[in-house]
């Protein structure tokens, strides 16, 4: 898994930008463009919980609200805030349901940092039969 080793760095870096007082569990994505360009995000938490937003979904808000609609790979890392994480932290359901929005399901690959090692999965294997989707819902742009 070579090739994500970069991608999994700089969401290592970004996770440390987590503002997750709540929960304290601390997740940071880097997501690659098409163009090239890397957009990193992290949690952040609020109070009142239900305007907390995840990691993945800072980095696409930044990437779309800078003119990117092309993706081709996020990598994931998340854990308990005290710890480097020794597991996978799987996108919820509600950042796939945005990436799918992006994304194609058959090219976008999820990169998630596995205590040592990289687990890459395809968005059609975290996300099938979805709704909507830049391949399946016609749409003018
Ligand atoms: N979280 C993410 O940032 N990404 C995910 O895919 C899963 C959950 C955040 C949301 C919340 O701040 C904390 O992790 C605990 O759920």
């Amino acid at each position: 898994m070579q090739r994500w080793e970069g991608l999994i760095e700089q969401a290592e870096s970004a996770r440390k930008k987590a503002y997750a007082p709540y929960s304290g569990f601390c997740v940071g994505a880097a997501l690659l463009a098409a163009s090239g360009r890397i957009y990193t995000g992290c949690n952040v938490e609020n109070a009142a919980f239900s305007p907390s937003v995840c990691a993945e979904r800072t980095a696409f808000v930044k990437a779309v609200s800078e003119g990117e609609r092309d993706f081709e790979a996020i990598a994931i890392v998340g854990g308990n805030s005290t710890e480097t994480p020794d597991s996978v932290c799987p996108p919820c359901g509600v950042c796939r349901q945005v990436m799918a929005e992006f994304c194609d399901p058959e090219s976008f690959v999820v990169c998630l940092k596995d205590g040592a090692d990289i687990k890459t999965c395809l968005l059609k294997e975290l996300l099938p039969m979805s709704f909507g989707g830049k391949e399946s819902f016609g749409r003018n742009e």
